[in-house]
């Protein structure tokens, strides 16, 4: 539970320099990327071929990858020169340094520690313990697995589907003995050796692979618990399916080569889905085409896989949302509706409620003495440094034996773990921790020292009391899990946000789901501290919007087993179509700061359980909007021919192609930027397409706008036939008032007697 802030300093230092060419992390490795592999241009596959051997004649070892299955590219050593060369040739699309991407397990402290994790529980009441199988496959690109965790047994699993043609890697502590029916596929990236970003085998050395994969796809667990705590049936978002790992992160962070080598893998092996929770940092807005995830995905979509990604941890500022091309499902991080209590007794039994997770050995009766930080301070340190119990600042011989109460309401530099480090050290007994909500809302981990963090409104109480007599007392109690705590969902702060920079007019996330004090299977040999007298727990407990994005994607697997025939976009539109927007206390989904959350928090809503299985109707977005959309953020036709397989020889981008048009895409929601310049009357089109049982069904639109807007949906009613599956409809936004002042939200939804279909909107000054 120590953390290590000279480590915690490298990192972001690091990626501070990631993405420019003379960057300290840049290995001397360029992707040079070339768009579609079986392109039908017999001149462009020999132009790709030729670039390559006469990089590969110069020098034998410079080629790193050759990506070949999904797309057409490599990533190779080579001079700055060199890759300026290449960059002009035609036929290449882009060349960039070979980036690092980073996990998106909550930033800071946590973020090294990596010593929580485990299944899939949020949705404990709505799955049924099925022991059947299903042939979908769930890639995860990620840290690798832990094979032996029981979330990967395959009992009760069928045989491995006969689509399936990918393999398991034999490395370091892993061969094909560890795959199975459940986890039929294992792939690493190993390299050149003195890259620390690659590693020489799939297994798991920290814990976040091995935590997603189970999320998305573990197997059903029936007693899963960290310590004993969060006790349940574990089990992944779809416990049918298989498991594909491909490992492309190590310590260091994930190389952007591996990845898109593991996209060019997994496209030619055969996954349906595939799941990435990681990411480029929001601070250097990589470009589309010089992004390993853009790219890979697009290729991935452009056959028919789904890829669901993590939107960052980067919130709660506007404009950090990564991963938000069009053709990504993009999930953004909730809380989940169950509390870690450790509550605080005081002399004369007044409990006052803390919210922690530890194995206190404490006596439940407050008998330990308790003081406030400020009084046992060392006699030349800061008095503010004390009250908030940093390092160096208390006077040990004063703090021995105590609980120690100490104020971290503005303590911007040391995580709870730091300060209770500080108090232990110093011979204290427990901590109790005055804090900011949102650090109460992502459990800290304290094992079995008594630590426990109360709200700042609360504070006062102990405050009094520690005044009040001479001498206090108080005891800390081992955490208890709570459910069907309220409110929830919440938005938690970390959650990247929307717009996203790519394009305004694409609203991103898309969707929200649990990614707050997440439980799912763990390494079965990490060196976290085992609290006294319990036994190793091979689950932990972690946050992040990399918890968020496995359990949609399990979930995506789940319908893609339903309906077969659906498209990865007709998958995300029933996700995002019927999310709510309303918690479990059926009041309006609010941030943890208690503001109502918008679209650019959690996109669509949060996603439900029932809803996407009958969708009524869904926005099909085809490969062609995806290609204009490349058209519309400045790429030329010659260049979009070059990057997709399945373009039309007719294709060109659209004459008057312009950002504006992003906003006609035929996506599951609306937005519209520079709505002012655009002469304040904006229309849109979009296209659904009747899913449901019926034939013969009419729906109506309803809309939800903020006054002084004016929402026209033409026409207003819409009957699908035998005949007609897909009707279009067009929405006309208009402003009464003159200008606008601020961002607009709202919501179009199209209903029958038996579908609710809602798309958010936004509009954007
Ligand atoms: C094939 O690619 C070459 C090189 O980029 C280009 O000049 C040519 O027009 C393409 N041919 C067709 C039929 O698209
Ligand atoms: C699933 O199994 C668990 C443990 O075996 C049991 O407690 C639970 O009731 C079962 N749930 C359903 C829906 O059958
Ligand atoms: C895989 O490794 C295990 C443990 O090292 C060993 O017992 C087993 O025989 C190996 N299996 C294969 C197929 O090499
Ligand atoms: C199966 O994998 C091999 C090698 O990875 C690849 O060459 C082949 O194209 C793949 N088959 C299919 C149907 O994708
Ligand atoms: C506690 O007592 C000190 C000194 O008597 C005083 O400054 C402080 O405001 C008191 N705090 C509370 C919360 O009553
Ligand atoms: C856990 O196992 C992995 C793989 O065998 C190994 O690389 C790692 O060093 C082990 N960790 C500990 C703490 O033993
Ligand atoms: C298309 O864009 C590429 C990259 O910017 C450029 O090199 C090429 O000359 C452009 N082609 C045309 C026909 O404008
Ligand atoms: C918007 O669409 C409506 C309905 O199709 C049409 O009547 C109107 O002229 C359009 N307005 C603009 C500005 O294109």
């Amino acid at each position: 539970m120590k953390s290590n802030p000279i480590l915690l300093l490298v990192f972001h230092f690091l990626f501070l320099f990631l993405g420019e060419s003379s960057s300290p992390v840049h290995n001397g490795v360029y992707v040079v990327y070339m768009g579609a592999a079986d392109s039908r241009n017999a001149t462009l596959r020999s132009d790709h071929a030729h670039i390559m051997n006469s990089v590969l004649r110069r020098n034998d070892n410079s080629l790193v990858r050759n990506y070949k299955h999904g797309f057409s590219g490599f990533a190779a050593r080579l001079s700055k020169e060199d890759a300026a060369s290449i960059a002009q040739k035609p036929g290449v699309v882009s060349v960039f340094p070979d980036p690092i991407l980073k996990l998106h397990t909550t930033r800071s402290w946590d973020f090294l520690e990596y010593n929580s994790h485990v299944i899939i529980d949020s949705n404990r009441n709505t799955l049924s313990n099925s022991s059947s199988s299903s042939d979908i496959v769930i890639g995860i690109i990620d840290t690798g697995i832990w094979p032996e965790a029981a979330s990967f047994s395959d009992k009760g699993i069928g045989p491995v589907p006969s689509h399936w043609n990918g393999t398991c890697m034999t490395s370091q502590d892993f061969n094909s003995s560890n795959c199975n029916r459940k986890l039929i596929g294992a792939r690493y990236y190993p390299g050149p050796g003195g890259d620390d970003t690659l590693a020489s085998s799939v297994r798991d050395s920290l814990g976040h692979g091995t935590h997603t994969a189970s999320t998305a796809a573990g197997s059903t667990v029936s007693v899963a618990s960290y310590y004993g705590l969060a006790e349940g049936t574990a089990r992944g978002g779809f416990p049918e399916s298989r498991l594909a790992i491909y490992k492309v992160c190590s310590e260091f962070g994930c190389r952007g080569s591996s990845i898109l080598a593991a996209f060019d893998d997994a496209i030619a092996d055969g996954v349906d889905i595939l799941s990435l929770s990681l990411g480029a940092s929001p601070l250097f807005h990589p470009d589309l085409m010089t992004d390993p995830i853009a790219i890979g995905a697009f290729h991935a979509v452009e056959r028919g896989i789904m890829v669901a990604c993590s939107a960052g941890n980067d919130g709660p500022d506007p404009n950090t949302v990564v991963n938000a091309a069009p053709w990504i499902l993009t999930v953004a991080a909730t809380t989940i509706d169950r509390d870690f209590q450790s509550n605080v007794v005081l002399g004369g039994n007044k409990v006052v409620k803390g919210e922690a997770i530890n194995f206190s050995p404490l006596s439940s009766s407050p008998e330990y003495p308790l003081i406030y930080s400020e009084t046992v301070k060392k006699s030349d340190a800061d008095i503010d440094e004390a009250r908030q119990c940093h390092p160096g600042s208390l006077d040990e011989s004063k703090v021995k034996g105590n609980i120690i109460l100490c104020n971290g309401e503005s303590d911007t530099v040391y995580s709870p773990i730091a300060i209770a480090d500080t108090v232990k050290d110093a011979g204290g007994l427990g901590l109790i921790h005055i804090t900011p909500d949102q650090n109460r809302a992502i459990a800290s981990k304290y094992g079995d020292f008594p630590a426990t963090a109360i709200s700042t409104k609360v504070a006062p109480t102990i405050l009094q009391y520690v005044n009040s007599t001479s001498n206090p007392v108080a005891t800390i109690l081992p955490t208890v899990s709570v459910i069907n705590y309220k409110p929830a969902p919440m938005m938690i702060y970390f959650s990247s946000r929307g717009p996203s920079t790519l394009s305004k007019n694409i609203l991103k996330p898309d969707i929200a789901a649990p990614g707050v004090n997440i439980l799912a299977a763990w390494l079965g040999n990490s060196t976290e501290e085992v609290p006294k007298g319990k036994k190793y727990s091979p689950y932990n407990i972690i946050s992040g919007t990399s918890m968020s994005c496995p359990h949609v994607s399990g979930f995506a697997g789940r319908l893609k087993s339903l309906n077969p025939t659906w498209s990865a976009s007709a998958i995300r539109s029933a996700i995002m179509t019927s999310a709510t927007q309303i918690n479990n206390m059926k009041t309006p989904i609010t941030t943890d700061s208690g503001s109502l959350a918008t679209p650019y928090d959690y996109g669509a809503g949060f996603i439900t359980a029932s809803g996407p299985l009958q969708p009524g109707l869904v926005y099909e977005t085809s490969t062609t909007d995806y290609l204009n959309f490349l058209c519309y953020i400045g790429l030329n036709t010659t260049t979009v021919m070059v990057i997709s397989r399945t373009v039309p020889t007719s294709f060109s981008c659209p004459k008057d192609s312009s950002s504006d048009l992003i906003s006609n895409i035929n996506y599951p929601s609306i937005s519209i930027s520079d709505f002012n310049k655009r002469g304040r009357v904006v229309n849109v089109s979009r296209t659904v397409t009747n899913v449901g049982e019926e034939n013969e069904i009419e729906y109506s639109a309803a809309v939800d706008a903020p006054s002084g807007l004016n929402v026209k949906v033409t026409p207003d009613k819409l009957k699908f036939t035998k005949t007609s599956k897909t009707l279009s409809y067009q929405v006309t936004f208009s402003l009464t008032s003159t200008s606008l002042k601020e961002d607009l939200f709202g919501s179009i939804t199209w209903s029958s007697d038996k579908y609710t279909v809602r798309s958010p909107f936004v509009l954007a000054k």
